[in-house]
């Protein structure tokens, strides 16, 4: 897979690529991810990628000639899936749109600063907007990381532990239950005993239902969604 991210800010971008479980996904040659100066698409003297709103009004507002250009040389290149803008106001990304994304081959992410894109952006070269969440953040470009993230660990074979992204909370609708590594007691705070009593049927239902009871305490909205397919998760689990 290969992910080409537009932003006027790519050194905010050159960290979270490097390390870990991305960076592997890059060695392996499992993914891509190509950031863009936006800059670099600028015409005139001052290459200027933003200009004040028509109208009036505070903030300046991204121009959509610079983003046509630099969207029109990588669709040259190679044909991509979606044009996703991240903004506040797009449809709020769920594990279930990581999945999907996950299953795509090229990805173009454009991120947003200053008062937003040309509204013309939008209309015709983006395919789909997404937002991280019911907050403003300064750009698209932290969004833009966090979708990467979320979408470039479930590609087969990036996880070491191919059942380990299966086994994550949200994956089946549920909250993951709880973890535990050595020691077995720590100063008196003990595991619990099912973990150490290596009886796979016993472990998998004790999983399940802390994972229902953790769902419930906390996210109860996620269990309501579940109705209904209780028992395929019951398989899972
Ligand atoms: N840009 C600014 N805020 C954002 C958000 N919450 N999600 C995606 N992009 C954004």
């Amino acid at each position: 897979m290969r992910i080409d991210i537009i932003t006027v800010l790519p050194g905010l971008l050159e960290g979270p690529f490097q390390h870990s479980i991305l960076k592997r996904a890059a060695d392996k040659g499992l993914a891509e991810v190509v950031v863009h100066n936006l800059r670099d698409y600028a015409t005139g003297k001052q290459k200027n990628v933003d200009d004040y709103a028509f109208g009036g009004g505070a903030g300046m507002v991204m121009m959509i000639e610079p983003i046509a250009k630099c969207l029109e040389a990588l669709k040259e290149q190679r044909d991509y899936e979606e044009v996703i803008y991240l903004s506040p106001d797009g449809e709020t990304f769920r594990q279930q749109m990581a999945n999907e994304l996950s299953l795509k081959k090229n990805l173009i992410l454009l991120c947003g600063h200053y008062k937003g894109v040309d509204e013309r952006v939008r209309e015709h070269l983006v395919t789909r907007e997404i937002s991280i969440g019911d907050y403003v953040l300064s750009g698209g470009e932290l969004a833009a990381a966090v979708v990467t993230d979320a979408v470039i660990r479930l590609i087969p074979g990036v996880l070491n532990d191919e059942t380990s992204a299966l086994t994550d909370s949200f994956q089946d609708g549920l909250l993951a239950p709880p973890v535990y590594t050595r020691p077995a007691n720590y100063e008196g705070w003990k595991v619990p005993e099912v973990l150490l009593s290596g009886h796979e049927a016993k472990i998998s239902s004790w999983r399940f239902e802390a994972s229902v009871r953790r769902t419930g305490q906390r996210r109860p909205d996620l269990l309501k969604d579940l109705e209904g397919h209780g028992d395929k998760n019951k398989e899972k689990k």
